[in-house]
């Protein structure tokens, strides 16, 4: 082992941490990283686009983070959304005016790398018009354009920011993807878009933006080099990836760990620890399969005391029990080593509360990689039952304060998934947590 990989072992300062969501997205990622932030020099968003909602609750307010990584709030670091996010040009200027009016200072602390992707105004109106046709077979998208985005950018029909900091090579560019997007809009029943009104908007965007604009990767590499403690920020949830999701009920881009080196420039092999995100029962928002999702008043408790309503599109979401099956999974196949279990505060009110332990169609046993979608719809999840600890948790930050039913309830998970739990979190706010 060479000397640089036995400080990374024994030092937990100088490590590149990886968070990934477990579940089908809202895992309470913002939280995480906002809390680990405190002790990282670099946050970096690597893929996806504002169909994130990462949300921070925190000395300086609530946060909504849909594309600044939610480590900002630490000024000792820095933040870089990567080449592999794909930008709302309007949801970024927006984000970036309410950070500083809260006081946060963007100057050389915020990196936009100019190879990403520009989400344009026929992706939005695109992504609606496919999910009205598809109608009952819908995605149940966030409706932000980012399907038809990552569509143009692997059908090397993109603009990217490189782009827009020429107007005449924006405006070739646009000329030619209106010629297209136009016939197909209005074949789909919508209105053509006009040239001059769309360059007239992003040309005014890109001089908002054009202070942050910086190629990232050597700044990267140099953090890399002086064993700076960099978090990368994963959106969305392993279930929702392109490729390992419930297909297609999935958003565009990939979500596993590997994504940092094509979304960031970062060697696969850089990374320390994967640290994986749980809510301490489930939630899923758009359409899709969703074994242990409630449909009785267990379901009303958990939305109505785990307020739990998009970040972005403030859909309610899909409530269900905790699902072994799915987050065994999601060990497996990103290679977790760490995992934050969070809302157990939001189960304090029941008097019973379940773990499903694995599913069976036919009372055979099956597991999540063994099954298409379709199947998925149809597996009946076996459960565990355990007594609830009818007691306030919120904001306990010592294991030893937990009720004894609700530390029995970790002791479950953690049998189940075969590990060890590092982080319970008890609140929204940044303190409210337990660090085993
Ligand atoms: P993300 O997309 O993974 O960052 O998650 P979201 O921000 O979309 O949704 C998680 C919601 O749960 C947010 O409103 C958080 O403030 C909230 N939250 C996170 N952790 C906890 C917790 O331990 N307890 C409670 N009560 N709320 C939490
Ligand atoms: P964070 O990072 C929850 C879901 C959408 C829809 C599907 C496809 O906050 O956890 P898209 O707009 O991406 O084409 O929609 O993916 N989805 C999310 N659900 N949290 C997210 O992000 C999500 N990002 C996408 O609801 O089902
Ligand atoms: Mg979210």
């Amino acid at each position: 082992m060479i000397l640089s990989q036995i400080l990374n072992t024994i030092s937990p300062v100088m490590a590149i941490n990886i968070i990934i969501g477990t579940q089908w997205g809202d895992e309470g990622k913002g939280k995480l990283i906002d809390y680990l932030a405190s002790k990282s020099d670099l946050t970096i968003r690597f893929h996806g686009g504002n169909n994130a909602g990462h949300t921070v609750v925190n000395q300086y307010g609530e946060f909504a983070m849909h594309l600044i990584p939610s480590g900002i709030f630490n000024k000792g670091s820095k933040a870089i959304i990567a080449n592999g996010v794909i930008l709302d040009l309007e949801v970024l200027i927006n984000e970036i005016d309410i950070l500083e009016k809260a006081g946060i200072k963007l100057d050389k602390r915020l990196l936009i790398s100019p190879r990403c992707h520009i989400i344009m105004p026929y992706h939005r109106i695109l992504d609606k018009l496919y999910e009205d046709i598809k109608g009952d077979n819908k995605t149940g998208t966030t409706g932000k354009g980012i399907g038809p985005a990552y569509a143009d950018k692997v059908s090397y029909n993109g603009i990217r920011l490189y782009d827009l900091s020429n107007k005449k090579i924006f405006s070739e560019k646009l000329k030619t993807q209106l010629l297209i997007k136009n016939k197909i809009l209005k074949s789909l029943g919508g209105t053509p878009l006009i040239q001059k009104d769309i360059e007239k908007k992003y040309f005014k965007f890109f001089s908002k933006i054009k202070p942050f604009i910086h190629e990232s990767f050597p700044l990267i590499e140099k953090s890399i080099k002086n064993n700076d403690n960099i978090l990368l920020e994963g959106a969305h949830g392993v279930f929702l990836d392109n490729d390992w999701g419930t297909y297609p009920f999935v958003t565009a881009s990939n979500i596993l760990p590997g994504e940092i080196n094509s979304g960031a420039g970062i060697p696969p092999q850089k990374i320390n620890n994967v640290i994986g995100i749980s809510k301490a029962y489930t939630t899923r928002v758009g359409q899709g399969p969703f074994p242990t999702e409630l449909f009785d008043n267990n379901k009303n408790i958990l939305v109505e005391r785990g307020h739990e309503y998009g970040t972005t599109t403030g859909r309610e979401r899909r409530c269900g029990w905790f699902d072994s099956n799915l987050i065994r999974f999601a060990i497996r196949i990103n290679g977790i080593n760490k995992i934050a279990i969070t809302k157990l505060d939001i189960l304090d009110s029941f008097k019973t509360i379940k773990i499903c332990t694995h599913y069976e169609i036919d009372n055979n046993k099956v597991n999540y990689e063994d099954i298409g979608t379709e199947c998925l719809f149809k597996v009946k999840p076996v459960y565990k039952t355990l007594k609830g600890w009818e007691q306030n948790t919120n904001g306990i930050k010592n294991y030893k304060d937990l009720p004894k039913e609700a530390k029995e309830y970790i002791n479950e998970i953690e049998k189940q998934i075969g590990m060890r739990i590092s982080y319970i979190s008890t609140g929204q706010e940044r303190e409210n947590i337990i660090k085993l």
